[in-house]
């Protein structure tokens, strides 16, 4: 594989950042959304509350927003339904998040609980454990919340509450998680500040009124570790990955890789986003474990995949997060891997992959687009031969997936 690509925008900045600008009194322009289905649910729900959308600029503010005539119907997005119930929590009236039955089968309490403990009135199917959730408008109080497990989404539900509830709102982590809530929040001029040390790293804010933003979302690295992997696994490959994100809490897959002997040079552009170089390499296994897996949970599945190409086994655990994901991704990589002929154990928190083979046969993709681009990826191997039933969930994140591959098949 030979060649310059740009991954789509990264998903978790484009939710929030749509998200703000919907707060924001007054235009913003969000540029460089990904095209899949996520993030457009993100989008149809703001306007099916009032926000204006004309292309890239985005007229929003709470005076703006109104009661949505229907349930909010997040599609495939988790992240959706986590970040807007913090801010319908805020909002003077009542709205239904809803989802596909993945969104439906995963833990809503996780966010319900700290909006409720802050004032909010929201229910939702099995007591609030499983969406639909119902968000009532009411008088939030700031509270102070330590993470119970490491997750940006329950982070963001938090802090988009707390920027309309009286008081403080603080979030403590023991666990770093993706910053691109409080990231935003400063570019918007939020009331907002960080505290990092040895005390551990808190964000907190107050109420605040948004100011307009204007940003360029960053290419997902998310999306840049299928082509690394991609890349690393072809012999003769050298690919170049342009405008990634590489802020912190995002790059721990290629801690991982350069473990694992993979060629990654990243040249940083600016601050928060740089390409990443990466050449065709030999790969051993590794162990994946403890603090580094909130930093590289959604690469495990393609990780997995890169670890049946290596020499040696690599083992990942303290990941039972991948089983909530959208699909139970523990599961699913062990049964696909296994169907491509891969030595592989199914544990509790993780999995055991031993490398060395070369995956070859037909697998499902567990309508989950990481485990659909994973497989993908596995079919990039020298047998070349992995069939994928519903590789049409992809299309959630990366409708392109194939394309872009394609255009960096060596010619
Ligand atoms: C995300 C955080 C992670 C990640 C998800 C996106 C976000 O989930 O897996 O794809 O945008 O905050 P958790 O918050 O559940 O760890």
């Amino acid at each position: 594989m030979r060649g310059v690509v740009r991954p789509p925008g990264d998903k978790s900045i484009a939710h929030r950042a749509l998200i703000c600008a919907a707060l924001a009194s007054g235009t913003s322009r969000v540029r460089g959304l990904p095209r899949g289905d996520d993030v457009a649910r993100t989008r149809a729900a703001l306007g099916a509350l009032g926000v204006y959308f004309d292309a890239d600029r985005i007229v929003g503010g709470r005076e703006r927003l109104r009661e949505p005539d229907r349930p909010i119907d997040l599609g495939n997005s988790g992240t959706a339904v986590r970040l807007l119930a913090g801010v319908c929590a805020t909002l003077p009236f009542r709205c239904v998040l809803d989802g596909d039955a993945s969104v439906r089968r995963r833990p809503m309490d996780r966010v319900v609980a700290p909006l409720r403990a802050m004032g909010a009135a929201i229910g939702g199917a099995d007591g609030g454990l499983h969406a639909p959730l119902e968000v009532r408008g009411a008088e939030l109080t700031g509270i102070d919340y330590t993470l119970p497990v490491p997750s940006a989404q329950v982070k963001g539900a938090v802090l988009f509450a707390g920027l309309d509830a009286d008081g403080e709102t603080v979030v403590r982590e023991h666990v770093p998680t993706r910053r691109h809530t409080e990231e935003l929040f400063a570019r918007c001029g939020a009331a907002l500040t960080v505290e990092e040390g040895l005390a551990g790293y808190g964000v907190h804010v107050q109420r605040s009124t948004l100011q307009p933003l204007d940003v360029d979302v960053p290419g997902d690295p998310s999306q840049a570790a299928f082509l690394a992997v991609a890349a690393t696994i072809v012999a003769g490959s050298e690919v170049r990955i342009e405008h990634v994100y590489t802020g912190p809490g995002r790059l721990g897959f290629v801690d991982v890789l350069r473990r694992m002997g993979a060629s990654i040079e990243v040249v940083p552009r600016d601050a928060t986003t740089g390409d990443l170089v990466v050449r065709h390499a030999a790969l051993g296994g590794t162990t994946i474990a403890g603090d580094e897996v909130p930093a590289l949970i959604d690469e495990l599945p393609v990780l997995a995949v890169a670890a049946a190409f290596a020499d040696g086994v690599t083992t990942i655990r303290d990941a039972a997060e991948l089983r909530l994901k959208e699909s139970d991704r523990i599961e699913a990589m062990a049964a696909e891997l296994a169907a491509l002929g891969v030595g592989v154990e199914e544990l509790p928190d993780g999995l055991v992959v031993r490398g060395g083979l070369a995956p070859r046969g037909t697998v499902r993709s567990h309508g989950d687009h990481r485990v659909a681009m994973a497989l993908a990826v596995a079919g990039l191997g020298p047998s070349g031969a992995v069939q994928i039933e519903d590789f049409a969930a992809s299309a959630v994140t990366w409708p392109g997936f194939i394309d872009d591959l394609r255009s960096l098949a060596c010619r």
